[in-house]
């Protein structure tokens, strides 16, 4: 599942972070990347371990972690701390798939791979080019969204950033490792909880939302990984 989820940060967060990164030190993001993705990687990262990466990225994560449509989706076990990347001067980042496991920094966990996220911090019209391509079995996909808004697809997908070819385009992006690993089984999860909140809001908590409740509950216990 693919799913766009508006305003995941404020104005103003938007505005913070763009301040901060502004002020910092990017390096090579080959630097980040196993060997596939090191051929056709051609951007610039915050350094993962840098303080300033921690500190910024908790921001984001803490967005993410209040948003319920984000919980909802992605169902999340563990979030890395997410990163920032930027794209200029016809920067790219050709088709690749991301490795499946991380390392967590810091720390000896890891962490796999199902959820990939794209947190947009500018607007579509401060830079040409830069949009991110998802394929998957219903085609490719083509995403370019407003500043503060997410992206969220499956970690299995091939995946690019087309070039940037005027103004800078600056993004977070993290992993999540899913409590239901498989994309489909979180589907249907996703939708049905969608469905629930909805009738819950005509139908208040009628018999039969109760009902419905407790199957989705009965499902991800069935299902969910902790
Ligand atoms: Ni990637």
């Amino acid at each position: 599942m693919m799913l766009h989820i508006p305003a995941v940060l404020t104005l103003d967060e938007v505005n913070y972070l763009r301040l901060r990164l502004e002020q910092t030190d990017w390096v090579d993001g080959k630097e980040t990347v196993g060997a596939q993705g090191a051929q056709v990687k051609q951007n610039r990262q915050l350094p993962e371990h840098a303080a300033v990466s921690l500190e910024l990225g908790e921001i984001v994560r803490a967005a993410v972690k209040r948003h319920p449509t984000f919980i909802s989706a992605a169902l999340p076990l563990r979030i890395v701390p997410p990163l920032f990347n930027a794209y200029a001067g016809g920067e790219h980042y050709g088709l690749h798939v991301d490795g499946a496991i991380r390392q967590i920094p810091n720390s000896t966990m890891t962490l796999r791979t199902d959820v990939s996220s794209t947190l947009f911090l500018c607007d579509p019209d401060e830079y040409d080019g830069g949009e991110l391509e998802v394929v998957d079995s219903y085609g490719t996909h083509e995403v370019k969204l407003p500043a503060g808004d997410l992206i969220l697809y499956p970690s299995t997908s091939l995946h690019q950033v087309r070039p940037v070819t005027r103004g800078v385009r600056v993004c977070s992006f993290f992993w999540s490792q899913s409590m239901i690993r498989d994309d489909a089984r979180r589907t249907m999860l996703f939708e049905m909880d969608q469905s629930i909140q909805s009738l819950r809001m005509q139908l208040g908590d009628s018999a039969e939302v109760l009902s419905l409740t407790a199957q989705y509950h009965n499902l991800l216990r069935m299902w969910a990984e902790t």
